[in-house]
């Protein structure tokens, strides 16, 4: 988090300008009105372009109101999208992807707990001669809804907690020319605001789906519109330009006086793409979050027409240009630097941290239903196609860690040069952690953190294992094997207060070494192994997914009166979460509305399939390699298939 405004406004002097131009002209030109000299160093310098996206007059992303009434939500629920023909097979043929199932019954729930208003379902006259029959039957539809409604509002009294976390959360939400357009990431009037008053694209997800599960839908097509015009942001660190798709971690509205009279002011988005934030981390996964959101968005309302404008189909193929294009790498996940997710601090999760991996199988996926099928996107989804068939081998063989691949692990031979190499990273059975020989459970099983040459981080990152399980980027017997390890190790993992970031810690001289001495992140604190209750929402996803919302439940239960009276904490520090976080925030929004998600889910679990995918057995047919029918070397993927097929 940051104390500094983000640099379209401040425009601050960048050290790269300072030293080059101490050097090359007197003044440096992001200040200056620029002289000939500066325009050949500094063709466009980028400081002067304080641009901000400005409150459009007239309503140019035709952001029409979406409030809509229960019954209308399940109308467009259920109706084809207007292009039918014109999207991609996936999302016409999965039935993963199809209408929210039992989404009628889902929404009645939903709405006759007195969290917006009932639109009775209605019968329409077929003929006058069966007047008669029609009323009556309507009265008879009426009075069993009547007696549905009864009987659920009787089951399922709102807790004070779930009264209070809607009050909260609404407190949060932000506005931006009169419409709600996100939630600022706290509101604890006791602590500096820093940036926690800005709208974070991660830290949103689970408030838009708290809003959209209780059908309040504008917020969130609101939030995708105003997102993906910041995408487009001339966005620099240092006079450099970081690329076309990338998404902020998070964005601002700004009161600035109008030009003309100082006492008007206009409203502006100020977006951060972390040009202002500490250490300068990328949001790599602001991208991914806004392509699972957008999908999640479609299912729910129905409203497919968003997702097939093109401006947005812009803003799903910039972000995945991005993530696919060529560079050094030599596996198909993907390659970035440490603190480019949730955990955007120095953590040892460079490389190619299962985070990211979990939630770019999950875009790829998302997208693939998304992208409008034509000649210019077959290409698009031809590349996507073949990444997902990659990636999903590649953290399945690899990431896969239980009892019988440390065994494996263990006795592996090293310095192995062949192309049937079985240890291929070259990995020293040196480094299996002493912890992990106690600790990891004869039943069960997870993905380590992170795969790099000669490299494996053996801890357990929760959100990465989650998103695999909610994804389907694990086998159905991994994501089995990650709820049974989360169910063997409760106290490790859930504790006093659900659920540990990342287990171990990093203690001692690794602290030292890997997390470079931060205070913060000192062991069994915030990133380092503290407990984050916003992770709620997304073990729940899983655990219903799994068929095993018991667990969730459980953890929910730990949580509720917990959360309230210590007045919605960011995170919790101590091995078992037995303490608030020694800087945490109180009134974070993501706890308070990861909380009611959780709760919302339970209650109406078939909707989690708006964040959820089946197994699709055509990706792991897929194969994509010219060694299939080379003579002198074998597909290693085809050889190992057996084993991942489990
Ligand atoms: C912290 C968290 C980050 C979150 C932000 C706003 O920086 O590490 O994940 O998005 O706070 O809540």
């Amino acid at each position: 988090m940051n104390a500094t405004g983000s640099m379209g406004i401040a425009g601050t002097v960048r050290p790269c300008c300072r030293l080059l131009v101490a050097q090359l002209f007197p003044e440096c030109p992001c200040h200056q009105r620029r002289v000939a000299a500066a325009a050949f160093f500094f063709p466009r310098c980028p400081h002067d372009r304080r641009r901000v996206s400005k409150c459009p007059r007239a309503p140019a992303l035709s952001l029409a109101p979406q409030r809509r009434s229960a019954a209308s939500l399940v109308r467009a629920a259920l109706a084809p999208a207007r292009d039918e023909a014109a999207v991609s097979d996936t999302r016409r043929l999965s039935t993963a992807a199809g209408p929210v199932p039992g989404v009628d019954r889902a929404f009645e729930r939903i709405f006759v707990q007195g969290l917006a208003a009932v639109e009775p379902l209605v019968i329409e006259r077929v003929a006058e001669k069966e007047r008669m029959l029609v009323v009556e039957e309507k009265r008879n539809v009426e009075e069993v809804e009547e007696e549905q409604r009864a009987e659920v509002a009787k089951a399922r009294e709102v807790s004070e907690s779930e009264k209070e976390a809607w009050r909260l959360l609404k407190n949060a939400v932000v506005e931006y020319c009169g419409s709600p357009v996100g939630t600022v990431a706290a509101t604890d009037p006791a602590a500096e605001a820093l940036n926690y008053d800005q709208v974070f694209i991660r830290d949103f997800v689970p408030s838009a789906l708290a809003f959209l599960l209780k059908g309040e839908t504008e917020i969130v097509r609101n939030f995708l519109l105003y997102t993906l015009q910041l995408q487009s942001w001339e966005k620099t660190v240092d006079c450099y330009s970081p690329g076309q798709g990338l998404m902020p971690a998070s964005f601002k509205v700004r009161s600035v006086p109008l030009d003309v009279s100082k006492d008007e002011v206009e409203e502006m988005l100020d977006p951060d793409f972390g040009e202002s934030a500490i250490g300068r981390v990328a949001p790599v996964d602001s991208g991914l979050w806004w392509i699972i959101l957008l999908r999640a968005y479609g299912k729910i309302t129905g409203d497919y027409t968003l997702q097939e404008r093109v401006d947005v189909q812009t803003g799903i193929k910039l972000i995945l240009n991005l993530c696919l294009s060529d560079g050094f790498d030599m596996f198909p996940t993907l390659l970035v630097t440490d603190g480019s997710c949730m955990i955007d601090r120095r953590m040892g999760i460079h490389g190619h941290p299962l985070e990211i991996q979990a939630l770019f199988y999950c875009a790829l996926r998302c997208s693939r239903e998304m992208i409008v099928v034509n000649d210019g996107s077959k290409s698009l989804l031809r590349a996507i196609n073949n990444r997902l068939s990659a990636l999903s081998f590649h953290i399945r063989e690899y990431y896969w860690v239980d009892m019988k691949k440390i065994n494996e692990i263990y006795r592996y031979k090293t310095e192995e040069y062949s192309q049937d190499a079985i240890n291929k990273f070259n990995i020293y059975p040196e480094q299996i952690p002493g912890w992990l020989v106690d600790w990891v459970p004869e039943k069960g099983g997870y993905f380590i953190g992170n795969l790099q040459p000669a490299h494996m981080d053996f801890r357990f990152f929760s959100l990465g294992n989650l998103w695999a399980i909610v994804s389907s980027l694990a086998t159905p017997r991994q994501a089995e094997g990650i709820l049974d390890l989360i169910e063997e190790k409760w106290d490790d993992l859930v504790g006093n207060m659900p659920l540990k970031i990342c287990y171990p810690a990093l203690e001692y001289e690794e602290w030292r070494i890997i997390t470079g001495s931060d205070p913060k992140n000192t062991p069994w604190s915030y990133h380092n192994g503290g407990s984050w209750p916003t992770l709620l929402w997304q073990f729940t996803s899983a655990c219903i997914k799994m068929g095993r919302p018991e667990l969730a439940r459980k953890a929910i239960t730990i949580a509720e009166n917990q959360l309230s009276n210590d007045k919605w904490p960011e995170y919790y520090d101590t091995p078992t979460g037995r303490f608030i976080g020694k800087q945490s925030r109180l009134y974070q929004t993501w706890t308070i509305a990861g909380f009611l998600a959780s709760k919302l889910l339970l209650e109406n679990p078939e909707m989690a399939s708006i964040l959820t995918f089946e197994e699709d057995l055509e990706l792991l047919e897929g194969c994509a390699c010219s060694l299939i029918k080379s003579p002198r070397t074998q597909c290693s993927r085809r050889a190992a298939k057996s084993h991942v097929l489990h």
